[in-house]
């Protein structure tokens, strides 16, 4: 399975998925990092490990379609199987959703319908939520509306911080993905 990762940030998802293939949990390849953002550390991660990377800056664009159009001509030269978003800050249009229907995840830190959107962490606490969690579901044109293909709990205990909870919906972000992602089905020339 071949897989290009999209992300904006830290890489800690980007991370978990390296070592789950490092460790044979999962069999796939990340052939391409793919970042909005020059300064995120997510770009060094890739480079340490040799991944290629495209950092693209939407403002150089005039559209959506216009940069996913390159990219889209990128992911296809590679033969990438799967778009993996892991902390991916902006919304995919109809150019790469079209090419890569129900073949592009998502990552979320609340448990999807609630919360969806920027902040999940900081809009469950404002709501003094007991449980939040993890959501991977598919990407449709919505904001986190996609349909749901995995779902895991995360308690909130009365003194946690928002660092706490951070760290519990990492620990298991870290977990899920690679699991989910395994699961996904291969075509045969891919495998
Ligand atoms: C993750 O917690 C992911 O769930 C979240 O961004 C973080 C990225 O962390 N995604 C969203 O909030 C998407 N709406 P990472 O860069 O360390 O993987």
């Amino acid at each position: 399975m071949n897989l290009a990762v999209f992300a904006s940030g830290t890489g800690s998802n980007f991370d978990a998925i390296l070592q789950a293939i490092k460790e044979g949990t999962l069999d796939a390849n990340v052939s391409l990092l793919v970042c909005d953002k020059i300064e995120a550390p997510v770009v060094q991660k890739a480079q340490r490990h040799h991944i290629d990377t495209v950092v693209f800056n939407s403002k150089c664009y005039e559209s959506k379609a216009a940069y996913e159009e390159v990219l889209l001509k990128d992911l296809q030269s590679r033969g990438i199987d799967y778009i993996i978003l892991a902390g991916f800050m902006r919304l995919i249009g109809p150019t790469l959703l079209e090419a890569y229907e129900h073949r592009i995840l998502n990552i979320h830190p609340s448990l999807l319908p609630a919360f969806p959107g920027k902040d999940a962490i900081g809009q469950a606490l404002d709501k003094k939520v007991k449980v939040t969690g993890v959501t991977v579901h598919f990407v449709d044109n919505g904001m986190d509306t996609g349909p749901i293909i995995e779902q895991e709990a995360v308690r909130v205990e009365p003194d946690d911080t928002r660092e706490a909870v951070q760290k519990k919906i990492q620990a298991v972000e870290h977990k899920l993905y690679p699991r989910v992602i395994q699961s996904l089905p291969v075509k045969e020339e891919s495998q």
